[in-house]
């Protein structure tokens, strides 16, 4: 697949990301329109290799690598620190968990002071990310983490963090190019998104190669949350053209290639466009916000830990159903982007075929369909649907939902 450059003219259809160099056989780089996006993508088989020489272009000699213990004992992790030691020193700090709380946060910033990080490298999962972000942030500024417990207030950076390279394990979260951290704030037991341009990392390696080191569950689970960013963006009422473009354009790209992917791990063409697909979703719903699914899949993860993408996966064909009649055009175009035949089909006959799609997609790479299945329990109902209502996602869903909706939805999803 080759894109051209973006260009306010283009039609819809037109799904453009400028590309740059080839860096090798295998590897581009990617730079998008800077008002667009700032991080400088290399995509590819082996991208992981490009760390050491843009650590090097950074002038960064301490670096310090952020991750999960299971991803540090990775091979491509080992190599990742050996060829970092080559400009220099390195430290691995990884203590990141499943969800990563301030206290680590604080702790790998304290780490990356102690140590002189100059630079940050964040692999693994959105978890793994979203803390090289805050401890980007936290090195410089030491307590910087637990200033931002605010909810509703905007986050504040008023200081340059530690530049970042993050390198995702999983293609899901995209948060190698979104300026969002998710941090468990352990004392106040809150969940926050944080925000800030500043926590943009300088440069995101997407190396297929890594994804195929998950469980074809993980897979699955990210997968469908990214299709979720996807899907919820475009029919978003914050969406634009530009982000509607780049949602479809994900859309193009994950829907063929999701089984495939869950499936066939060896498949590097399979896994480079999921990756690929969930990274420009992250383009399209950092601007446009989410919807009704990400507002009812917070309290699934907060109450009972299920995983995010496990619960945008369950509750995506119910979020879509709710909204089939109020966002049946734009539900038409999506089914078009999934390759559904739709001629001769009304918009709400089209919106209905491609929920129908979603549904079967899911089943068939593994996906729940009841929160029963997941260890959800019943009683909980009227208490996840107080929790997710005041979710920023509710504002952006295309149909409005009452408390009563959300009950509804979460009894028929049950
Ligand atoms: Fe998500």
């Amino acid at each position: 697949m080759r894109l051209a450059q973006a260009g306010p003219a283009l039609p819809v259809r037109f799904l453009p990301v400028k590309r740059g160099s080839v860096v090798s056989d295998s590897i581009e780089r990617i730079d998008f329109p800077e008002h667009e996006n700032p991080v400088t993508v290399f995509s590819g088989p082996g991208a992981i290799g490009q760390a050491a020489g843009l650590l090097a272009d950074l002038g960064a000699q301490r670096v310090m690598i952020v991750c999960g213990q299971t991803v540090a004992g990775l091979p491509a992790a080992k190599a990742l620190a050996d060829s970092a030691k080559a400009n220099g020193a390195v430290r691995v700090f990884d203590q990141v968990e499943p969800d990563p709380s301030d206290v680590t946060c604080a702790a790998g910033g304290t780490a990356a002071r102690d140590f002189g990080a100059e630079a940050i490298v964040g692999i693994g999962g959105g978890s793994s990310m979203d803390a090289a972000k805050a401890i980007a942030a936290e090195a410089i500024q030491a307590g910087w983490t637990q200033s931002q417990d605010n909810p509703g207030q905007p986050t504040e950076v008023d200081f340059e963090p530690l530049p970042t390279i993050l390198i995702p394990t999983t293609a899901g979260t995209a948060s190698e190019v979104t300026p969002f951290s998710v941090i468990i704030y352990t004392e106040t037991k809150r969940k926050l998104v944080l925000s800030h341009p500043k926590l943009y990392a300088k440069y995101a390696l997407l190396d297929p190669e890594l994804l195929s080191t998950c469980s074809p569950q993980v897979r699955m689970a990210a997968g469908m949350d990214a299709l979720t960013h996807a899907i919820e963006s475009y029919v978003s009422k914050q969406a634009t053209e530009q982000t509607r473009r780049r949602a479809l354009e994900a859309i193009r790209m994950l829907a063929p290639h999701l089984v495939r992917a869950v499936e066939a791990p060896g498949d590097m063409a399979a896994q480079q466009q999921v990756q690929e697909g969930a990274m420009i979703a992250g383009l399209a719903f950092s601007k446009s916000r989410l919807g009704i699914v990400h507002a009812m899949a917070l309290p699934l993860s907060a109450l009972f830990q299920v995983p995010h993408g496990v619960a945008n996966a369950l509750l995506l064909p119910y979020g879509m159903r709710f909204n089939a009649e109020a966002a049946a055009p734009l539900y038409a175009d999506i089914a078009e982007a999934c390759g559904i035949e739709i001629s001769g089909l009304t918009a709400s006959q089209a919106a209905i075929t491609l929920i129908e799609h979603v549904e079967q997609l899911g089943r068939a790479i593994g996906a729940p369909t009841r929160m029963a299945e997941v260890g959800v329990e019943e009683a909980a109902i009227p208490q996840m649907a107080q929790d997710a209502m005041p979710s920023a996602h509710i504002a952006c869903n295309p149909r409005t939902p009452g408390m009563d909706d959300l009950i509804e939805l979460y009894t028929e999803a049950y």
